[in-house]
C-alpha cells in the first residue's frame, strides 16, 4: 500500500487513518448518554470530550484536580460534569469512584484516556514504576470501581498504543514492577500500554454473557503534551513534522470516540482497534493466561494500597 493510500484508505468500518472524531459520529445523537473520559484537559481527551458533548452526550470528565476538569469542561459546548482523579494517587481514584456513584451517574461508556509516556529516568510511586501505576493500576482501580455504574450495554475503552510492542519479552515483568531490576523509558511505557490491552481482554472475558464490551485502542501518533518527557530535540522535531506526517488531534481522537459510541460495533469486545478498525496487537496481548495473571496481581496490588 502506498503512503497516500495508507493515509486516505478506509477499512471495513467505513473509516480509516484520516477520519476525525466528528466524522465517525456524524449523524449520531448521543442525547441521553453519559460517558466518562479521563484526562479531559489535554490532547485526545479534550477532543474526545468536545465531540461527545457536541453530539449530545453528558460527559463526566476527569483531570488531576476538579478545577482543571471544570475549566476543560467549560471550554466546550454541551453538558460536562467535572471530577478530580489523580490516577497515581489511590485516595483520589477512590474519591472519584465515590463521587461518580454519589451523583448517581449511569455510564454508557468509560474512556480510560489518561497516559504518561517515556519518563527518561525511573520514577516510582507506592513501590511501583510510575507509568505502570498511572496508566494501568490507576485505571484498573477506577474502571473496576465503576462497574456497578456501567449500563447493561456499557462500553469500556482503554487507551493503549502501538508502542505496546516495545514491552519486554515475556510481556509483563511481574518480578520487576518497581523497575529496580532494570528500566527503559520505552520498554516500561510499552509494558504499561500492553497492560492496558490485557486489562481490556480480561474485562471482556469477564463480561461474557452480557452486552457490555471492553476494547483497547491505538489512537495513532499525534503531537500532544504526551511528548513532554521526550528530549527537547525530539520534541522540536515532532512539533515540526507533526502537521505534515502525524495525525491531527481530531484524527487521533477518532478511534476512541468510534469504539465508545458507534452502533456498528455494538457487541464487539476484546478487540484492539487502530484507525477505527479492528487491528492485530502483539501476540502475547492475546494470551488469556497473561491477562488473567495481570488481573490477579493488580487486585493484590490494589488490596495493599493505602
Ligand atoms: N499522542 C500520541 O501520539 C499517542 C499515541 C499512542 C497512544 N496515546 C495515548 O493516548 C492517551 C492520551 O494521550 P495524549 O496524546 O492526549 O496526551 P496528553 O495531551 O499528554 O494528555 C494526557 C492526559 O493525561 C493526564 N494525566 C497524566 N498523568 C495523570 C495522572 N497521574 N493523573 C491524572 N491525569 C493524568 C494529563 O493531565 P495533565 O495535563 O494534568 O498532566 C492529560 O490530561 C494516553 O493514554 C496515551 O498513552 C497517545
Amino acid at each position: 500500500m502506498s503512503l497516500y493510500e495508507h493515509f486516505t484508505s478506509k477499512g471495513p468500518s467505513g473509516f480509516g487513518y484520516g477520519s476525525t472524531a466528528e466524522q465517525v459520529t456524524a449523524g449520531l445523537s448521543l442525547a441521553g448518554k453519559t460517558i466518562l473520559v479521563t484526562g479531559c484537559n489535554s490532547g485526545l481527551g479534550l477532543e474526545t470530550m468536545r465531540v461527545l458533548a457536541m453530539r449530545g452526550a453528558r460527559v463526566a470528565c476527569t483531570a488531576r484536580t476538579v478545577d482543571k476538569a471544570k475549566a476543560a469542561g467549560d471550554s466546550v459546548a454541551g453538558e460536562t460534569v467535572p471530577f478530580a482523579c489523580e490516577l497515581s494517587d489511590p485516595a483520589s481514584v477512590r474519591a472519584c469512584v465515590a463521587a461518580v456513584r454519589e451523583r448517581g451517574l449511569r455510564l454508557d461508556a468509560i474512556v480510560a484516556n489518561v497516559g504518561i509516556m517515556a519518563l527518561p529516568a525511573l520514577q516510582t510511586t507506592h513501590g511501583y514504576e510510575l507509568q505502570f501505576f498511572t496508566n494501568h493500576i490507576g485505571h484498573f482501580m477506577l474502571v473496576t470501581g465503576l462497574l456497578d455504574q456501567l449500563t447493561d450495554a456499557g462500553r469500556v475503552v482503554m487507551l493503549s498504543s502501538a508502542a505496546h510492542r516495545n514491552a519486554p519479552k515475556g510481556g509483563i515483568q511481574f518480578d520487576n514492577l518497581d523497575g529496580r531490576k532494570g528500566y527503559g523509558s520505552w520498554a516500561n511505557y510499552g509494558q504499561a500500554k500492553l497492560a492496558n490491552i490485557l486489562f481490556a481482554k480480561e474485562l471482556s472475558r469477564r463480561f461474557a454473557g452480557t452486552t457490555r464490551t471492553a476494547n483497547a485502542v491505538h489512537p495513532g501518533v499525534i503531537h500532544t503534551n504526551l511528548g513532554r518527557h521526550m528530549n527537547p530535540v525530539a520534541t522540536a522535531v515532532f512539533g515540526l513534522v507533526g502537521p505534515l506526517a502525524l495525525k491531527s488531534v481530531p484524527q487521533g481522537a477518532a478511534t476512541q470516540v468510534f469504539v465508545a459510541t458507534h452502533p456498528s460495533i455494538a457487541g464487539v469486545s476484546g478487540e484492539y482497534f487502530a484507525d477505527c478498525n479492528v487491528a492485530k496487537p502483539r501476540a502475547d496481548a492475546n494470551d488469556p493466561e497473561l491477562a488473567a495473571r495481570l488481573w490477579k496481581v493488580s487486585e493484590e496490588i490494589v488490596a495493599r494500597l493505602p
